[in-house]
């Protein structure tokens, strides 16, 4: 034992691991395998998870190198288009309820960073890297001039949506989506959950998202889960909203070919929270989107093998869902070989 290639293979992802940089150490590479089916795949938050390459996933929000560049990126798409952000007006309260709960929460996370204090409804929010010292007033949309849902998707890199538990079921009632991987808020606003689920192949016959909501809706108030989910996307581009559809669905008719397929293309992961919001009741949803291009993946050599072998295997279904059918073979092949 010792002299073999699987230990020099191993020995040298250790060597590596030592050097490697933040955007790969913290990344949350999603598959444990080969094989990738979908499945439900909840478990509580804030458990810290070990890969190959480091750690994810012990905090709510994390705000990483991309902070600022994000946060301009969403402001600069809710300029464009401001139907990525949809309240309907019974769910004011969970929006103040949702800024009342995640705002001290990255106060508690990054202390050195934010901090968040309350005096009956009277409230204030210092940042320091945006040099921002703002008071507002829970409950009065007039306190916070860009409104507050606006406001509090300034702060988080996290795309957020509301659901509303009535009629034994769960509503998409308000949102702000301005990173969706391939589906639209303004669209799905007012859709049941199930609704919402109808394009994905599988899940219904498995009964995957009926369980799924059965779960949410039992959701205690406080209680958090997460879960992920991932897709591949061309070159470093959060807004793959259906929207913008013109902008980046071609990219997917030419990438195969292109010789910069490892340094554009990107596995982007989700890491999906669910959370009894603990006044209104309602279920917030946070998704918050990772990207690594093949290039790094590669750096990983069991991250390289797992996601070259997942591609390859997928049944074509869900490769033609994720919109991936055109190439993935592609990377597959380059990640096994490279
Ligand atoms: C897509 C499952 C929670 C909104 C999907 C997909 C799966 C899934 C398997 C397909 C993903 C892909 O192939 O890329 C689940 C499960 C959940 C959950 C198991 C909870 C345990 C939620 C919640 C929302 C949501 C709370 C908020 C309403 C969506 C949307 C899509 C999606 C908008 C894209 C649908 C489209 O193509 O139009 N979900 N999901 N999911 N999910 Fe969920």
């Amino acid at each position: 034992i010792g002299a073999g290639p699987v230990s020099t293979v191993i020995n040298e992802a250790v060597r590596d691991a030592d050097v490697l940089p933040e955007r790969i150490k913290h990344f949350p590479f999603p598959f444990s395998g080969d094989i990738y089916r979908y499945s439900a795949n909840v478990e509580p938050s804030r458990k810290e998870v070990s890969t190959e390459a480091g750690a994810w996933g012990g905090r709510l929000l994390h705000i990483d190198e991309h902070y600022l560049a994000e946060l301009k990126d969403r402001d600069e798409v809710l300029e464009r288009d401001p139907s990525r952000l949809q309240v309907l007006p019974h769910m004011r309260p969970a929006v103040w309820d949702a800024i009342c709960t995640l705002l001290p929460a990255l106060a508690e996370e990054y202390p050195d960073t934010v901090s968040f204090t309350r005096e009956g409804d009277l409230c204030r929010w210092r940042n320091s890297l945006q040099n921002l010292d703002v008071e507002f007033t829970v409950g009065d949309d007039s306190s916070l001039p860009m409104g507050p849902l606006r406001f509090l998707g300034s702060q988080i890199q996290d795309d957020l949506v509301f659901l509303d538990h009535r009629q034994d079921a769960l509503w998409l009632d308000a949102g702000v989506v301005t990173f969706a991987a391939d589906w639209s808020v303004g669209f799905d606003v007012g859709m049941k959950f199930l609704e919402v689920h109808h394009p994905v192949p599988r899940v219904k016959e498995e009964k995957i998202v009926s369980r799924a909501e059965q779960f949410l809706m039992r959701l205690q108030p406080g209680e958090q889960y997460r879960r992920t989910n991932w897709t591949l996307t061309i070159d470093r581009r959060l807004d793959t909203s259906t929207e913008t559809y013109p902008n980046w669905a071609h990219d997917r008719m030419t990438i195969a070919d292109d010789p910069a397929l490892p340094d554009r293309l990107h596995l982007r992961v989700e890491i999906q929270h669910m959370i009894r919001l603990p006044h209104s009741g309602a279920v917030l949803f946070m998704i918050r989107s990772y990207l690594l291009p093949l290039r790094d993946i590669a750096r990983v050599p069991v991250w390289r093998q797992n996601m070259g072998r997942v591609l390859a295997e997928l049944p074509d279904d869900m490769a033609e869902y994720k919109g991936i059918i055109h190439y993935r073979k592609a990377a597959s092949d380059w990640l096994l070989s490279a």
